[in-house]
């Protein structure tokens, strides 16, 4: 598979390869790379796939989802698991939203825990998004938390404790399941005025395996624009 020129894709789209071919670009011959999962990450994957055919880049990469596996494979990018390396130089990923501060809002696509860990693992996690994401407060994409079923009624009185709303998420009409064999509950909350307290909670909560609240976590917040990109880094 090819990357896609840019003249074939919508404003939107070129905004999230514009971002993804930045976070590619950083990628070096040896590294050990984590690939994220969505429409943005698909674009690096793309991206990279092709710089390991035409440049011969060596690389050995995680990826975040049995999609993204599947894709890699597809790309001719060699897939490894944390049995075979330990940290990553980098990782590169979309979100579902971002605040000013860098706090993400993640796992529209399901694969928040294994993107969590791919991100905790990294030096470097580039965040790569199109500036539809960019928001004065993480609220209107509903947060995912990753549930253990025994545990989704316990998860959802808690969240509800928290002035949050948990649905579960469905797909084609029935409970849709993670890579990990875990559910998804999807929480309206009002909008979040702290999110690292909010992820506090959370991490108290038996029951939630991981929730979709990224912070402090983003070394660079990548922002695909129709003009070019745009770089926002954490403020120490
Ligand atoms: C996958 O579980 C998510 O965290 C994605 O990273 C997020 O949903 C962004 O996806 P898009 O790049 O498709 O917007």
């Amino acid at each position: 598979m090819t990357s896609p020129t840019a003249q074939s894709l919508s404003a939107i789209d070129q905004q999230k390869k514009r971002a993804a071919d930045y976070a590619v670009a950083k990628v070096e011959t040896g590294m050990k790379v984590g690939l994220g999962t969505g429409s943005t990450a698909r674009f690096a994957v793309a991206a990279l796939g092709e710089r390991v055919r035409k440049e011969g880049l060596k690389v050995k990469c995680i990826p975040t989802s049995e999609a993204t596996r599947k894709q890699a494979e597809e790309e001719g990018i060699a897939v490894v698991g944390f049995d075979q390396i330990d940290r990553l130089d980098l990782c590169f990923d979309g979100a579902d939203e971002a605040d000013p501060k860098l706090n993400l809002t993640k796992g529209g696509g399901g694969a928040l825990l294994r993107e969590k860990v791919v991100a905790f693992t990294s030096a470097k996690f580039y965040c790569i998004v199109d500036e539809a994401k960019l928001v004065d407060k993480l609220y209107a994409f509903p947060l995912p938390l990753e549930v253990i079923p025994f545990a989704l009624k316990v998860v959802e009185r808690e969240v509800a404790a928290l002035g949050g709303q948990g649905t579960l998420r469905q797909k084609e009409g029935k409970t849709y399941v993670t890579d990990n064999g875990l559910w998804i509950l999807d929480c309206r909350f009002p909008p979040i005025e702290d999110p690292p307290l909010l992820a506090k909670a959370f991490a108290s909560i038996p029951g939630i395996a991981e929730h979709g609240l990224f912070c402090g976590m983003v070394y660079e917040l990548v922002v695909g624009t129709n003009e070019g990109i745009k770089v926002l880094k954490p403020q120490s």
